[in-house]
């Protein structure tokens, strides 16, 4: 394999290459069987292209808007955790090549550079990546330092009661890295080298009570747009009231109806970034939560019929080639956001490696556009793709 990288496959090898086993299977791995895992790569291959031809594509806009930053293209980087394990720069590094490639970057609730240094690294646009703790007085102090540090956004990650399995992090008796953001709030004693049990130290601390009605708490504690993580069904899209008191419907989610919206006209008038999530981001968590869960290719267009268009849907999970961002948009995604390969080009590379992977990302989306006939991502459309179940006629 070249030195240089020409894919972000390739980087992965890398990665391999320069981390220590534990840590590399940390990153690389998945919950269980690792059948998910999979399965979000291979969906996107089992899905193939409608081609346009004879299309002006001599000039191509790859850029977008997310919550109203306009951003180069739609990448966006997934809150991964603990980027120190692979460059000792960590989310610092991960930051500033966000900040050059003008993209988004999701700051994990378990990062290991804290919010201030993160944010005073660059001017990327960052949003924060939220668990809700057993001590939700936490979770309110962390909300508090992402605004003041001029972070955009919160993302809800509602996947994760518990850690899910991951056989290799039990096998490798994986030694749980500080949590800088808690230091002074939660013991973050770094284990002993017996290694620590992950899942454990979750399941004490994670609070696995958290339901739908709690976010009416969240949006509470701030005035920051949050983005629900996790999403996998039509039903958690479209249905979920903060409570189950009819009462409350003027302050039901237009995503998140229980009440059918033919019986509440009114409710059509109501702004979701007022009242509600601002964004649903279609997640299985990079197959690391619950395995057999669909790869989320696969379940896209469910949630986005259900949504229909009222508050913007991303995805993750197996994006790793520009054909896969196509694909999502035409299934109705805005962004896309990818995980592992960014913590493989910081281990490979540090910062210039995430900023090689996000650039080789959006030259092959671009020529993915230029060679279905779409000059931006506004022409990128549902016909542009064939799915597995769809007739070849
Ligand atoms: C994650 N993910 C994750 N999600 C989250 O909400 N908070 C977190 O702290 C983490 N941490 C984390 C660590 C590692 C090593 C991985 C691989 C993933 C999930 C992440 O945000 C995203 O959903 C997936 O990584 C997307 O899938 P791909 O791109 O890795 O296939």
């Amino acid at each position: 394999m070249a030195a240089e990288p020409v894919n972000l496959n390739e980087f992965q090898e890398l990665a391999r290459l320069a981390l220590p086993k534990m840590y590399y299977d940390f990153y690389a791995g998945g919950a269980e069987d690792e059948h998910t895992l999979k399965e979000n790569v291979e969906a996107f291959h089992r899905i193939t292209f409608r081609p346009r031809i004879l299309v002006d594509v001599s000039r191509i806009d790859l850029s977008t808007t997310i919550l109203d930053y306009k951003i180069s293209a739609p990448i966006i980087i997934a809150p991964t955790a603990w980027h120190k394990l692979a460059n000792p720069e960590g989310e610092v590094a991960t930051a500033r090549a966000a900040a050059s490639c003008n993209t988004i970057m999701v700051l994990s609730f378990t990062s290991s550079s804290s919010i201030e240094e993160v944010a005073a690294s660059c001017n990327a646009v960052c949003f924060y990546q939220l668990y809700v703790l057993k001590k939700r007085d936490i979770a309110a102090t962390l909300v508090q330092r992402a605004e003041r540090n001029g972070f955009k956004a919160l993302v809800l990650t509602a996947d994760a009661p518990r850690l899910g399995r991951r056989e290799a992090d039990i096998k490798n008796k994986m030694i749980k890295p500080q949590l800088k953001n808690l230091e002074g709030l939660l013991s973050t004693k770094v284990s002993s080298d017996t290694g620590s049990n992950l899942e454990a130290d979750a399941r004490e601390a994670m609070d696995a009570s958290l339901s739908w009605k709690d976010l009416e708490w969240l949006r509470s504690i701030t005035n920051l747009p949050i983005l629900i993580k996790g999403i996998l069904t039509r039903e958690d899209g479209k249905i979920k009231a903060p409570s189950d008191d009819m009462s409350i419907a003027l302050f039901c989610f237009p995503c998140s109806l229980r009440l059918k919206e033919d019986s509440f006209p009114f409710i059509h008038s109501i702004k979701a970034v007022e009242v509600g999530v601002a964004g649903i981001i279609v997640s299985n968590h990079g197959a690391r939560q619950l395995d057999y869960s669909p790869a989320t290719i696969s379940v896209l267009e469910e949630v986005v019929h259900a949504v229909k268009g009222r508050v913007p849907i991303l995805m993750d999970g197996g994006v790793r080639r520009g054909t896969d961002v196509f694909k999502a948009l035409a299934l109705g995604a805005q962004a896309v956001l990818i995980g592992r390969p960014v913590v493989y080009g910081l281990a490979a590379k540090g910062e210039y490696g995430v900023r090689r992977v996000i650039e080789m990302l959006k030259d092959e989306f671009e020529l993915t556009m230029a060679l279905t006939g779409c000059p931006s991502v506004k022409h990128i459309t549902r016909n542009h793709v064939r799915t597995e179940h769809e007739r070849i006629h």
